[in-house]
Protein backbone atom coordinates (compact mmCIF):
# COMPACT_ATOMS: atom_id res chain seq x y z
CA UNK A 1 0.00 0.00 0.00
CA UNK A 2 1.15 3.40 -0.96
CA UNK A 3 0.29 6.60 0.84
CA UNK A 4 0.28 9.61 -1.82
CA UNK A 5 1.60 12.36 0.07
CA UNK A 6 -1.80 14.28 -0.22
CA UNK A 7 -3.21 12.05 1.38
CA UNK A 8 -0.86 12.17 4.55
CA UNK A 9 -2.15 15.03 6.09
CA UNK A 10 -5.48 13.57 6.52
CA UNK A 11 -4.20 10.18 7.50
CA UNK A 12 -1.93 11.68 10.14
CA UNK A 13 -5.13 13.23 11.93
CA UNK A 14 -7.39 10.64 11.68
CA UNK A 15 -8.78 8.65 14.73
CA UNK A 16 -6.49 5.87 15.49
CA UNK A 17 -7.01 2.68 13.60
CA UNK A 18 -6.48 0.34 15.35
CA UNK A 19 -6.56 1.62 18.90
CA UNK A 20 -5.00 -0.38 21.21
CA UNK A 21 -5.81 -1.20 25.41
CA UNK A 22 -2.65 -2.70 26.45
CA UNK A 23 -0.13 0.34 27.43
CA UNK A 24 2.76 1.51 25.12
CA UNK A 25 6.25 0.03 26.03
CA UNK A 26 7.99 2.25 27.91
CA UNK A 27 10.85 3.22 29.65
CA UNK A 28 11.21 3.68 33.39
CA UNK A 29 13.11 4.92 35.92
CA UNK A 30 13.79 4.58 40.00
CA UNK A 31 16.54 4.70 41.52
CA UNK A 32 19.10 5.28 38.78
CA UNK A 33 18.13 1.58 37.26
CA UNK A 34 15.79 1.43 34.03
CA UNK A 35 13.24 -1.16 32.51
CA UNK A 36 11.66 -1.39 29.33
CA UNK A 37 7.79 -1.73 30.35
CA UNK A 38 6.06 -3.96 27.79
CA UNK A 39 2.55 -4.89 28.50
CA UNK A 40 3.31 -2.74 31.55
CA UNK A 41 5.72 -5.41 33.09
CA UNK A 42 9.49 -5.76 32.71
CA UNK A 43 10.99 -7.38 29.51
CA UNK A 44 14.36 -8.07 28.83
CA UNK A 45 15.42 -7.84 25.06
CA UNK A 46 17.58 -11.01 24.05
CA UNK A 47 17.65 -10.23 20.56
CA UNK A 48 19.65 -10.80 17.39
CA UNK A 49 20.06 -7.89 14.61
CA UNK A 50 19.43 -9.09 10.85
CA UNK A 51 22.21 -8.06 8.23
CA UNK A 52 21.94 -4.71 6.77
CA UNK A 53 20.26 -6.06 3.28
CA UNK A 54 18.34 -8.60 5.04
CA UNK A 55 15.30 -6.66 5.47
CA UNK A 56 13.60 -7.68 1.96
CA UNK A 57 10.99 -9.66 1.27
CA UNK A 58 13.21 -12.23 -0.55
CA UNK A 59 15.42 -12.54 2.40
CA UNK A 60 13.25 -12.94 5.27
CA UNK A 61 12.96 -17.14 4.67
CA UNK A 62 16.73 -16.91 5.67
CA UNK A 63 16.20 -14.19 8.79
CA UNK A 64 13.44 -16.35 10.44
CA UNK A 65 15.38 -19.59 11.04
CA UNK A 66 18.16 -17.52 12.82
CA UNK A 67 15.96 -15.91 15.22
CA UNK A 68 14.39 -19.25 16.08
CA UNK A 69 17.68 -20.97 16.13
CA UNK A 70 18.94 -18.90 18.66
CA UNK A 71 16.05 -18.68 20.49
CA UNK A 72 15.73 -14.43 20.54
CA UNK A 73 12.53 -12.95 21.66
CA UNK A 74 13.18 -9.99 19.26
CA UNK A 75 14.57 -9.08 15.92
CA UNK A 76 15.84 -6.24 15.38
CA UNK A 77 15.60 -5.36 11.55
CA UNK A 78 15.85 -1.92 9.54
CA UNK A 79 13.56 -0.28 7.40
CA UNK A 80 15.56 1.50 4.52
CA UNK A 81 14.42 5.05 3.44
CA UNK A 82 15.10 4.17 -0.07
CA UNK A 83 12.41 1.65 -0.19
CA UNK A 84 10.51 3.39 2.00
CA UNK A 85 10.16 6.74 0.46
CA UNK A 86 10.46 5.71 -2.93
CA UNK A 87 9.21 9.56 -4.55
CA UNK A 88 9.02 12.39 -2.78
CA UNK A 89 5.96 12.04 -0.19
CA UNK A 90 5.15 8.69 -1.36
CA UNK A 91 5.52 6.25 1.30
CA UNK A 92 5.76 2.45 0.49
CA UNK A 93 4.83 0.48 4.13
CA UNK A 94 4.62 -3.07 2.54
CA UNK A 95 7.88 -4.32 3.64
CA UNK A 96 6.89 -3.01 7.24
CA UNK A 97 4.33 -4.73 6.79
CA UNK A 98 5.51 -8.29 6.04
CA UNK A 99 8.00 -8.00 8.37
CA UNK A 100 5.10 -7.24 11.57
CA UNK A 101 2.94 -9.71 9.93
CA UNK A 102 5.85 -11.96 10.33
CA UNK A 103 7.05 -11.14 13.10
CA UNK A 104 3.78 -12.16 15.22
CA UNK A 105 3.76 -15.12 13.40
CA UNK A 106 7.16 -16.34 15.18
CA UNK A 107 5.96 -14.73 18.16
CA UNK A 108 9.19 -12.07 18.76
CA UNK A 109 9.06 -8.24 19.02
CA UNK A 110 10.69 -6.53 16.88
CA UNK A 111 13.27 -3.28 17.13
CA UNK A 112 12.91 -1.37 13.62
CA UNK A 113 16.32 0.49 12.41
CA UNK A 114 15.67 3.37 10.61
CA UNK A 115 18.56 4.03 8.41
CA UNK A 116 17.73 7.40 7.29
CA UNK A 117 19.87 10.73 6.73
CA UNK A 118 23.29 8.41 8.58
CA UNK A 119 24.38 4.43 8.12
CA UNK A 120 27.63 4.47 9.36
CA UNK A 121 28.79 7.92 8.99
CA UNK A 122 27.50 8.14 5.60
CA UNK A 123 24.02 8.85 3.92
CA UNK A 124 23.92 5.95 1.34
CA UNK A 125 20.02 5.44 2.25
CA UNK A 126 19.08 8.27 0.56
CA UNK A 127 16.46 7.53 -1.74
CA UNK A 128 17.57 7.79 -5.71
CA UNK A 129 15.72 11.17 -6.05
CA UNK A 130 17.55 12.53 -3.03
CA UNK A 131 20.70 11.68 -4.38
CA UNK A 132 19.94 13.01 -7.77
CA UNK A 133 20.42 16.53 -5.99
CA UNK A 134 23.16 16.60 -4.07
CA UNK A 135 23.24 19.94 -3.71
CA UNK A 136 20.30 19.92 -2.18
CA UNK A 137 20.75 16.88 0.06
CA UNK A 138 24.82 17.24 0.86
CA UNK A 139 27.79 15.83 2.32
CA UNK A 140 29.50 17.65 4.41
CA UNK A 141 33.35 19.47 3.54
CA UNK A 142 36.23 18.37 5.19
CA UNK A 143 39.43 20.63 6.58
CA UNK A 144 41.03 20.55 2.75
CA UNK A 145 37.97 22.05 1.04
CA UNK A 146 36.65 17.86 -0.16
CA UNK A 147 33.73 16.74 0.40
CA UNK A 148 33.58 13.71 2.37
CA UNK A 149 31.04 11.02 2.36
CA UNK A 150 29.06 11.96 5.41
CA UNK A 151 25.59 13.93 5.89
CA UNK A 152 26.03 17.12 6.55
CA UNK A 153 23.85 18.45 9.68
CA UNK A 154 23.16 22.01 8.36
CA UNK A 155 20.86 20.86 5.58
CA UNK A 156 17.30 21.60 6.00
CA UNK A 157 15.87 20.24 3.23
CA UNK A 158 17.30 16.57 4.25
CA UNK A 159 16.10 17.45 7.51
CA UNK A 160 12.97 18.28 6.53
CA UNK A 161 12.44 14.99 4.36
CA UNK A 162 13.44 12.70 7.28
CA UNK A 163 11.55 13.98 9.35
CA UNK A 164 8.59 13.92 7.20
CA UNK A 165 9.76 10.19 6.25
CA UNK A 166 10.48 9.43 9.89
CA UNK A 167 7.07 10.82 11.20
CA UNK A 168 5.23 8.68 8.44
CA UNK A 169 6.71 5.48 9.46
CA UNK A 170 6.08 6.67 13.29
CA UNK A 171 2.12 7.25 12.07
CA UNK A 172 1.58 3.66 10.34
CA UNK A 173 3.30 2.01 13.33
CA UNK A 174 0.61 3.55 15.36
CA UNK A 175 -2.34 3.19 12.70
CA UNK A 176 -1.13 -0.88 12.22
CA UNK A 177 0.83 -2.13 15.41
CA UNK A 178 -1.96 -1.74 18.40
CA UNK A 179 -0.38 -4.89 19.80
CA UNK A 180 2.52 -3.33 20.03
CA UNK A 181 4.99 -5.52 18.13
CA UNK A 182 7.76 -2.93 17.89
CA UNK A 183 9.33 -2.12 21.20
CA UNK A 184 11.67 0.78 20.11
CA UNK A 185 12.88 2.18 17.29
CA UNK A 186 16.75 3.24 16.13
CA UNK A 187 17.04 6.85 15.29
CA UNK A 188 19.33 6.62 12.24
CA UNK A 189 22.46 4.26 12.46
CA UNK A 190 25.58 4.81 13.91
CA UNK A 191 25.69 8.58 13.20
CA UNK A 192 28.64 10.93 13.10
CA UNK A 193 31.06 11.29 10.31
CA UNK A 194 34.88 9.22 9.93
CA UNK A 195 37.83 10.70 8.14
CA UNK A 196 36.65 14.49 9.54
CA UNK A 197 36.11 15.77 12.83
CA UNK A 198 32.84 18.31 11.73
CA UNK A 199 31.52 20.03 8.76
CA UNK A 200 34.38 22.84 7.69
CA UNK A 201 31.53 24.19 4.59
CA UNK A 202 31.09 28.04 4.92
CA UNK A 203 27.46 27.44 6.90
CA UNK A 204 29.39 24.97 8.97
CA UNK A 205 31.89 27.90 9.74
CA UNK A 206 28.96 30.66 10.49
CA UNK A 207 27.87 28.34 13.27
CA UNK A 208 31.41 27.46 14.51
CA UNK A 209 31.89 31.03 15.52
CA UNK A 210 28.35 31.86 16.64
CA UNK A 211 27.57 31.28 20.22
CA UNK A 212 27.21 28.11 21.59
CA UNK A 213 23.71 27.81 22.68
CA UNK A 214 22.80 28.77 26.15
CA UNK A 215 20.98 24.88 27.06
CA UNK A 216 24.88 23.87 26.17
CA UNK A 217 26.12 25.77 28.51
CA UNK A 218 23.63 25.28 31.16
CA UNK A 219 23.76 21.19 30.65
CA UNK A 220 27.37 20.74 31.23
CA UNK A 221 27.51 23.28 34.17
CA UNK A 222 29.49 25.56 32.20
CA UNK A 223 30.12 29.44 32.20
CA UNK A 224 31.21 31.75 29.39
CA UNK A 225 30.81 35.45 28.26
CA UNK A 226 27.77 35.98 26.63
CA UNK A 227 28.36 35.14 23.15
CA UNK A 228 31.05 32.83 23.42
CA UNK A 229 31.66 30.80 20.24
CA UNK A 230 32.47 27.22 19.96
CA UNK A 231 36.52 27.20 20.14
CA UNK A 232 36.23 30.09 23.00
CA UNK A 233 34.34 27.86 25.27
CA UNK A 234 35.18 24.29 24.28
CA UNK A 235 39.06 24.98 23.08
CA UNK A 236 40.95 21.69 21.65
CA UNK A 237 37.47 19.86 21.95
CA UNK A 238 35.12 22.33 19.76
CA UNK A 239 35.23 20.71 16.69
CA UNK A 240 34.18 17.51 17.65
CA UNK A 241 31.79 18.89 20.80
CA UNK A 242 29.96 21.16 18.05
CA UNK A 243 29.75 18.34 15.25
CA UNK A 244 27.93 16.08 17.94
CA UNK A 245 25.66 19.01 19.15
CA UNK A 246 24.53 19.69 15.57
CA UNK A 247 23.97 16.05 14.52
CA UNK A 248 22.25 15.55 17.94
CA UNK A 249 20.13 18.18 17.41
CA UNK A 250 19.34 17.31 13.81
CA UNK A 251 18.25 13.68 15.00
CA UNK A 252 16.08 14.90 17.95
CA UNK A 253 14.29 16.83 15.73
CA UNK A 254 13.53 13.93 13.68
CA UNK A 255 12.97 11.92 16.78
CA UNK A 256 10.58 14.18 18.49
CA UNK A 257 8.50 14.65 15.09
CA UNK A 258 7.76 11.00 14.91
CA UNK A 259 7.45 10.87 18.83
CA UNK A 260 4.95 13.02 18.44
CA UNK A 261 2.79 10.96 15.79
CA UNK A 262 3.32 7.55 18.13
CA UNK A 263 5.52 7.47 21.73
CA UNK A 264 7.36 4.76 20.97
CA UNK A 265 11.15 4.86 22.78
CA UNK A 266 13.39 5.72 20.43
CA UNK A 267 17.22 5.27 20.66
CA UNK A 268 20.34 6.36 18.87
CA UNK A 269 23.12 3.81 18.38
CA UNK A 270 27.19 4.68 18.84
CA UNK A 271 30.22 3.48 16.42
CA UNK A 272 32.34 3.63 19.93
CA UNK A 273 35.92 5.09 20.57
CA UNK A 274 38.54 3.08 22.90
CA UNK A 275 36.62 3.35 26.18
CA UNK A 276 40.38 2.83 27.98
CA UNK A 277 42.62 4.95 26.05
CA UNK A 278 40.62 6.79 23.88
CA UNK A 279 42.54 7.97 20.66
CA UNK A 280 42.90 11.83 19.78
CA UNK A 281 39.13 12.93 18.06
CA UNK A 282 39.76 12.21 14.02
CA UNK A 283 40.93 8.77 14.94
CA UNK A 284 36.65 7.08 15.19
CA UNK A 285 33.56 7.94 14.25
CA UNK A 286 33.02 11.94 15.19
CA UNK A 287 29.58 13.53 16.27
CA UNK A 288 27.97 10.58 17.04
CA UNK A 289 27.23 9.44 21.20
CA UNK A 290 30.78 8.46 21.96
CA UNK A 291 30.99 8.14 25.52
CA UNK A 292 32.93 11.69 26.09
CA UNK A 293 29.80 13.90 24.20
CA UNK A 294 26.56 11.58 26.32
CA UNK A 295 25.74 15.08 27.78
CA UNK A 296 25.53 16.61 25.01
CA UNK A 297 23.38 14.42 23.56
CA UNK A 298 21.32 14.26 26.16
CA UNK A 299 20.68 17.77 25.96
CA UNK A 300 20.96 18.21 22.66
CA UNK A 301 18.32 15.53 21.75
CA UNK A 302 15.76 14.88 24.46
CA UNK A 303 13.60 13.37 22.48
CA UNK A 304 15.74 10.13 22.36
CA UNK A 305 15.76 7.92 25.35
CA UNK A 306 18.26 5.81 25.06
CA UNK A 307 22.17 6.23 23.78
CA UNK A 308 23.57 2.69 22.94
CA UNK A 309 27.01 1.14 22.69
CA UNK A 310 27.71 -1.05 19.54
CA UNK A 311 30.25 -3.32 21.24
CA UNK A 312 32.27 -4.84 18.68
CA UNK A 313 35.69 -5.29 21.50
CA UNK A 314 36.58 -8.52 22.23
CA UNK A 315 38.38 -8.19 25.16
CA UNK A 316 36.72 -7.71 28.40
CA UNK A 317 38.25 -4.88 29.95
CA UNK A 318 36.87 -3.09 27.23
CA UNK A 319 33.83 -4.39 27.03
CA UNK A 320 32.88 -4.15 30.74
CA UNK A 321 34.44 -0.47 30.27
CA UNK A 322 31.74 0.13 27.74
CA UNK A 323 29.06 -1.02 29.25
CA UNK A 324 30.06 1.03 32.57
CA UNK A 325 30.22 4.06 30.97
CA UNK A 326 26.85 3.42 29.00
CA UNK A 327 24.72 2.51 32.04
CA UNK A 328 24.22 5.95 33.94
CA UNK A 329 21.28 7.02 35.76
CA UNK A 330 20.22 9.42 32.78
CA UNK A 331 20.69 6.13 30.12
CA UNK A 332 19.42 3.06 30.32
CA UNK A 333 22.01 0.29 29.04
CA UNK A 334 20.96 -1.24 25.75
CA UNK A 335 23.25 -3.33 23.62
CA UNK A 336 22.15 -3.26 20.29
CA UNK A 337 24.72 -4.44 18.20
CA UNK A 338 27.75 -7.06 19.84
CA UNK A 339 29.94 -10.15 18.08
CA UNK A 340 27.26 -12.71 18.71
CA UNK A 341 29.33 -15.81 18.53
CA UNK A 342 32.15 -17.95 20.10
CA UNK A 343 33.24 -17.11 23.56
CA UNK A 344 32.04 -13.63 23.51
CA UNK A 345 28.59 -14.61 23.92
CA UNK A 346 28.84 -14.85 27.22
CA UNK A 347 29.04 -10.60 27.84
CA UNK A 348 25.41 -11.25 27.24
CA UNK A 349 25.23 -12.13 30.61
CA UNK A 350 27.55 -9.38 31.43
CA UNK A 351 25.10 -6.90 30.27
CA UNK A 352 22.54 -8.23 32.26
CA UNK A 353 24.77 -7.62 35.30
CA UNK A 354 25.22 -3.59 34.67
CA UNK A 355 21.43 -3.62 34.33
CA UNK A 356 21.27 -3.86 30.75
CA UNK A 357 17.41 -4.24 29.10
CA UNK A 358 18.72 -5.76 26.22
CA UNK A 359 21.28 -7.11 24.13
CA UNK A 360 21.35 -7.97 20.23
CA UNK A 361 24.28 -9.90 18.75
CA UNK A 362 24.43 -8.08 14.95
CA UNK A 363 24.47 -10.22 11.69
CA UNK A 364 22.41 -12.74 13.13
CA UNK A 365 20.63 -14.48 9.91
CA UNK A 366 21.30 -16.94 7.32
CA UNK A 367 21.87 -14.80 4.29
CA UNK A 368 25.44 -14.56 3.44
CA UNK A 369 27.31 -12.84 5.88
CA UNK A 370 28.13 -12.73 9.71
CA UNK A 371 30.41 -10.67 12.04
CA UNK A 372 33.09 -12.80 13.82
CA UNK A 373 36.09 -11.36 15.61
CA UNK A 374 38.14 -12.20 12.72
CA UNK A 375 35.99 -11.00 10.00
CA UNK A 376 32.57 -12.11 7.95
CA UNK A 377 31.44 -15.75 7.88
CA UNK A 378 28.73 -17.81 6.96
CA UNK A 379 26.54 -18.39 9.92
CA UNK A 380 25.95 -21.85 10.66
CA UNK A 381 23.71 -23.76 13.38
CA UNK A 382 27.16 -24.42 14.93
CA UNK A 383 28.54 -21.18 15.49
CA UNK A 384 25.52 -19.93 16.35
CA UNK A 385 25.45 -22.44 19.30
CA UNK A 386 26.86 -20.86 22.24
CA UNK A 387 24.29 -17.83 21.67
CA UNK A 388 21.33 -20.13 21.64
CA UNK A 389 22.64 -21.78 24.84
CA UNK A 390 22.32 -18.03 26.53
CA UNK A 391 19.30 -16.97 25.08
CA UNK A 392 17.80 -21.04 25.62
CA UNK A 393 18.45 -20.23 29.84
CA UNK A 394 17.77 -17.23 29.75
CA UNK A 395 14.85 -16.54 27.42
CA UNK A 396 11.91 -17.97 29.21
CA UNK A 397 13.06 -16.25 32.47
CA UNK A 398 13.44 -12.90 30.67
CA UNK A 399 10.60 -11.08 32.67
CA UNK A 400 11.76 -12.50 35.54
CA UNK A 401 15.70 -10.99 35.35
CA UNK A 402 13.85 -7.50 34.09
CA UNK A 403 11.93 -7.44 37.58
CA UNK A 404 14.77 -8.04 39.60
CA UNK A 405 17.26 -6.37 37.64
CA UNK A 406 14.95 -3.20 38.01
CA UNK A 407 14.68 -3.50 41.35
CA UNK A 408 18.16 -4.04 41.94
CA UNK A 409 18.71 -7.62 42.69
CA UNK A 410 21.05 -9.00 39.94
CA UNK A 411 24.74 -9.84 39.37
CA UNK A 412 26.25 -11.81 37.13
CA UNK A 413 29.78 -12.82 36.39
CA UNK A 414 31.98 -14.12 33.33
CA UNK A 415 34.86 -15.79 32.89
CA UNK A 416 38.33 -14.27 32.20
CA UNK A 417 41.77 -15.49 31.38
CA UNK A 418 43.58 -16.21 34.17
CA UNK A 419 40.55 -15.51 36.99
CA UNK A 420 39.07 -18.95 37.73
CA UNK A 421 37.78 -17.21 41.03
CA UNK A 422 35.07 -14.24 41.25
CA UNK A 423 33.43 -13.16 44.61
CA UNK A 424 30.28 -11.27 44.32
CA UNK A 425 29.27 -10.20 47.42
CA UNK A 426 24.88 -10.11 48.57
CA UNK A 427 24.83 -8.34 51.76
CA UNK A 428 25.61 -11.16 54.70
CA UNK A 429 26.56 -13.30 51.84
CA UNK A 430 28.62 -13.73 48.77
CA UNK A 431 28.56 -16.12 45.77
CA UNK A 432 32.16 -17.46 44.96
CA UNK A 433 32.48 -18.28 41.06
CA UNK A 434 34.94 -20.85 40.10
CA UNK A 435 35.71 -21.88 36.59
CA UNK A 436 37.43 -25.19 35.35
CA UNK A 437 36.73 -27.04 38.41
CA UNK A 438 34.90 -31.11 38.07
CA UNK A 439 31.84 -31.35 39.08
CA UNK A 440 32.58 -33.44 42.00
CA UNK A 441 35.67 -33.33 44.62
CA UNK A 442 35.82 -30.09 46.80
CA UNK A 443 39.77 -30.19 46.64
CA UNK A 444 40.13 -29.35 43.43
CA UNK A 445 42.10 -26.17 42.40
CA UNK A 446 39.63 -24.56 39.53
CA UNK A 447 42.34 -23.96 36.76
CA UNK A 448 39.69 -22.19 34.47
CA UNK A 449 38.01 -23.70 31.29
CA UNK A 450 40.25 -24.26 28.75
CA UNK A 451 38.35 -21.37 26.82
CA UNK A 452 36.58 -18.54 29.21
CA UNK A 453 33.01 -19.16 28.42
CA UNK A 454 31.76 -19.60 31.82
CA UNK A 455 29.02 -17.45 32.96
CA UNK A 456 26.25 -17.06 35.78
CA UNK A 457 23.26 -14.92 36.86
CA UNK A 458 23.00 -14.76 40.53
CA UNK A 459 19.75 -12.83 41.88
CA UNK A 460 18.85 -11.97 45.56
CA UNK A 461 15.85 -12.90 45.93
CA UNK A 462 15.23 -12.65 49.87
CA UNK A 463 17.75 -11.79 53.03
CA UNK A 464 18.76 -15.62 52.38
CA UNK A 465 17.34 -16.59 49.12
CA UNK A 466 19.04 -16.44 45.32
CA UNK A 467 18.19 -17.44 42.39
CA UNK A 468 21.23 -19.31 40.04
CA UNK A 469 21.75 -20.06 36.18
CA UNK A 470 24.58 -20.10 34.07
CA UNK A 471 27.14 -22.73 32.13
CA UNK A 472 30.23 -24.08 32.97
CA UNK A 473 30.85 -22.79 36.34
CA UNK A 474 30.78 -23.36 40.30
CA UNK A 475 28.77 -21.59 42.57
CA UNK A 476 29.29 -21.52 46.04
CA UNK A 477 27.66 -19.30 48.89
CA UNK A 478 29.53 -18.16 52.33
CA UNK A 479 28.81 -16.03 55.06
CA UNK A 480 30.39 -13.05 54.05
CA UNK A 481 31.64 -12.96 57.32
CA UNK A 482 33.49 -15.55 58.29
CA UNK A 483 34.78 -14.53 61.63
CA UNK A 484 31.34 -15.09 62.63
CA UNK A 485 31.87 -18.81 63.39
CA UNK A 486 28.54 -19.66 61.68
CA UNK A 487 28.51 -22.03 58.35
CA UNK A 488 26.32 -22.28 55.20
CA UNK A 489 24.02 -24.52 55.07
CA UNK A 490 21.63 -25.46 51.62
CA UNK A 491 18.38 -25.68 53.22
CA UNK A 492 16.86 -26.41 49.48
CA UNK A 493 17.62 -26.55 46.42
CA UNK A 494 15.29 -26.38 43.98
CA UNK A 495 15.58 -26.76 40.02
CA UNK A 496 13.00 -25.45 37.44
CA UNK A 497 12.20 -24.12 34.63
CA UNK A 498 9.97 -21.03 33.46
CA UNK A 499 6.68 -21.77 31.94
CA UNK A 500 4.34 -18.67 31.26
CA UNK A 501 7.12 -16.56 33.07
CA UNK A 502 6.87 -18.96 36.12
CA UNK A 503 9.41 -20.99 37.69
CA UNK A 504 7.65 -24.52 38.09
CA UNK A 505 9.61 -27.08 40.28
CA UNK A 506 11.90 -29.96 38.24
CA UNK A 507 13.51 -31.61 41.50
CA UNK A 508 15.19 -30.61 44.83
CA UNK A 509 19.23 -30.69 44.33
CA UNK A 510 21.04 -32.56 47.05
CA UNK A 511 23.69 -34.99 47.51
CA UNK A 512 26.47 -34.73 44.82
CA UNK A 513 24.30 -32.09 43.53
CA UNK A 514 25.52 -29.61 46.30
CA UNK A 515 27.82 -31.52 48.44
CA UNK A 516 30.99 -29.93 46.12
CA UNK A 517 28.71 -26.63 45.36
CA UNK A 518 26.24 -25.73 42.46
CA UNK A 519 27.48 -26.99 39.30
CA UNK A 520 26.60 -25.95 36.02
CA UNK A 521 27.77 -27.34 32.95
CA UNK A 522 26.43 -27.19 29.27
CA UNK A 523 22.60 -27.72 30.44
CA UNK A 524 20.59 -24.68 30.96
CA UNK A 525 19.41 -24.92 34.17
CA UNK A 526 18.13 -22.52 36.72
CA UNK A 527 17.63 -23.10 40.71
CA UNK A 528 16.16 -21.41 43.27
CA UNK A 529 18.40 -21.80 46.46
CA UNK A 530 17.54 -20.76 50.03
CA UNK A 531 20.52 -20.63 52.90
CA UNK A 532 20.75 -20.96 56.07
CA UNK A 533 23.16 -21.41 58.86
CA UNK A 534 24.75 -23.63 61.44
C1 LIG B 1 27.89 -1.25 12.77
C2 LIG B 1 26.66 -0.84 12.02
O1 LIG B 1 25.79 -0.15 12.86
C3 LIG B 1 25.95 -2.03 11.38
O2 LIG B 1 24.86 -1.59 10.62
C4 LIG B 1 26.93 -2.81 10.55
O3 LIG B 1 27.40 -2.02 9.51
C5 LIG B 1 28.03 -3.27 11.49
N1 LIG B 1 28.73 -2.13 12.01
C6 LIG B 1 29.13 -4.17 10.95
O4 LIG B 1 29.11 -4.56 9.71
Amino acid sequence: MKIPSLLLGFVLSAPLAGASTSPLPQIVHHDGRHALLVDGRPYLILGVQAGNSSAWPAMLPKVWPAVEEVHANTLEIPVYWEQFEPQPGHFDPSVVDQILREAREHQVHLVLLWFGTWKNGSSHYLPLWMKDEPDKYPRLTGKNGKKVDSPTPFAPAMLEADTRAFRALMHHLRETDPQHTVLLVQVENEPGAWDTIRDYSPTAEKFFQAAVPPELLTALGKSAPAGANWPTVFGSDADEYFHAWYVAHYIGQVAAAGKAEYALPLYVNAALRDPINPPPAGNYESGGPTDNVIPIWKAAAPAIDILSPDIYMADGPRYQKVLELYSRPDNPLFVPETIGMGPLTRYCFAAIGHGAIGWSPFGIDFTTYGATPSGGTRLTEENLAPLALDFRLLAPMGREIARLNYEGKVQCAVEEKGAPVQTLGFGSWKAVVSYGVPAFGMHKDPKGNPEPIGRVLIAQTGPNDFLVGGYFCRVDFQPADSSAGRQREYRRVTEGVYENDAFRMLRIWNGDQTDYGLNFSSAPQVVQVQLGTY
